[in-house]
């Protein structure tokens, strides 16, 4: 048992990019121009990219290496029978079809098979999900336990899927549930994982009703690693052995393989049985390419098989859960609210909670969120009334229901020092949070408001 407290990176460092190093004063009027809203900022201004952990991650020099002797090959790739043997090993399942992203595959697997008036369960549907599946004119149901929904209780598990609602769903929705899914890791609901025996028991439920279940996988590892630390069956077991039975318990997966591939872009549906498979493939080429690399070039392909082995690299997974509990664990201690427990790839912090001062509809998350830019140079999201916030037909504007601001951290990016250093810095903003001020929303786009909204300060 290794005894020291603190956490190394399990890699050596071999090719590195400058940090932008700014000060506060040269920060203020480039966070005035992009209209407080940090998707508008030029990522060069950004110290600390902590907006997303979704392509982010550093390659490793095997996936460098395995870019440089792919196979570009139109048509039958030596690449893709790599990458599809590295992802029938893992999962089990036979037909794999290769998509650019995580969206991508949604779409195929929407437009192929749901139809309008039908309803999927999950724990909590992604956005793009949930988006991918209204667009055909079907319903994202969510149906996470009650647990999943309290930001401050600290049950291990809290992407489980409330049994005693999916089976009553099962029984009121029969014929209308295309599949079923779960989200691993839970995003929506801070990064948290469900529990091996709940994957179980989901599993047994879609059985049971004949409705055929697909995962999505992006943040596999994460969970499995988490199973393992959390799940008391599950300390002895290796986290590819979890991930396996997971994958095993479903009829197919999809995954963006810009989180847990450890790549920049990719993604992929891997499926059991070929029933479905013509009818995404004739889709895959309408819009993505030939079924051998689906809108990716090959030196893609090779680092997504690279990565898949990678990350369930249990000195990578103990690290990498090791820096988000870390952060959480900082700001606590500073008096910073985080949803409970940490989770796998981000730090949620209770923006409400910590900015009592500022009202909803004066955006305490986003405010918080230009403070953490202009004291640190960190990006981070608000997931909160700039995001969800919405305006009744009189044109009043009705606030979310939480005040979140997610810290994501991208893979073998940052090290100890940088998050000790932004912890220091926070602890700065902590002494002086009552002079933090709200904002007012200036434009207020139909659409998505958080990608290009502006504000003015109070
Ligand atoms: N499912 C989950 C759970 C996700 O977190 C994402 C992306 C997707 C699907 C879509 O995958 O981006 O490759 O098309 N999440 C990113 C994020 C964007 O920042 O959480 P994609």
């Amino acid at each position: 048992m290794d005894q020291h407290r603190t956490i190394i990176e399990p890699f050596k460092i071999r090719t590195v990019e400058p940090l932008t190093v700014m000060t506060r004063k040269e920060r203020e009027p480039l966070l005035a121009e992009a209209g407080y809203n940090l998707f508008m900022l030029p990522a060069k201004y950004v110290t600390f990219d902590f907006l997303t952990d979704s392509g982010t991650t550093a390659m490793s020099s095997a996936q460098m290496a395995a870019m440089m002797v792919s196979d570009e090959s139109y048509a039958g790739s030596r690449s893709f029978a790599r990458f599809e043997a590295v992802v029938r090993s893992l999962t089990g399942h036979t037909f794999v079809i290769p998509t650019h992203q995580g969206r991508a595959a949604e779409r195929i697997l929407c437009a192929a098979l749901v139809k309008p008036g039908m309803k999927i369960p999950s724990n909590n549907h992604f956005d793009t999900t949930r988006a991918n599946i209204e667009y055909v004119g079907a319903e994202a149901v969510d149906l996470v336990v009650p647990e999943g929904r309290a930001p401050s209780s600290t049950f291990p598990f809290k992407g489980n899927i409330d049994l005693e609602r999916l089976r009553v769903f099962l029984q009121e929705n029969r014929g209308t549930v295309p599949f079923g899914m779960i989200t691993l890791t839970n995003n929506t609901g801070g990064g948290q994982p469900a529990s091996l025996q709940n994957i179980r028991e989901v599993s047994k439920l879609y059985k049971e009703f004949g409705v055929p279940f697909i995962i999505d996988a992006c943040r596999f590892a994460e969970n499995a690693y988490l199973i393992k630390q959390r799940e008391p069956q599950c300390h002895d077991r290796t986290a590819r052995d979890i991930a396996m039975e997971i994958f095993s318990l479903a009829d197919g997966c999809y995954m963006s393989g810009k989180k847990d591939a450890l790549v920049n872009i990719g993604g992929f549906i891997a499926l059991h049985d070929k029933t479905w498979v013509e009818q995404l493939r004739s889709l895959l080429i309408l819009t993505e390419g030939f079924p051998t690399y689906g809108g990716l070039a090959a030196r893609d392909l090779e680092a997504m098989a690279v990565g898949l082995e990678e990350v369930l690299d249990e000195k990578y997974l103990s690290y990498r859960i090791s820096v988000t509990r870390y952060m959480a664990e900082g700001l606590n201690r500073l008096g910073v609210p985080t949803l409970q427990p940490p989770g796998g790839h981000a730090v949620y912090i209770d923006a409400k909670a910590f900015l009592p001062h500022i009202p909803p509809h004066e955006f305490p998350g986003q405010s918080l969120v230009c403070e953490l830019y202009l004291a640190e140079g960190v990006r981070s999201c608000e997931i909160g009334s700039s995001m969800f916030g919405k305006r009744t037909a009189q044109g009043d504007f009705i606030p979310a229901s939480m005040e979140l601001v997610r810290l994501a951290f991208p893979r073998r990016v940052y090290t100890q020092s940088h998050f000790d250093y932004i912890l220091e810095g926070i602890s700065e903003v902590v002494s002086r949070k009552e002079s933090l001020r709200g904002l007012k929303l200036e434009y207020d786009p139909p659409f998505l408001r958080h990608f290009t909204a502006r504000f003015s300060l109070l």
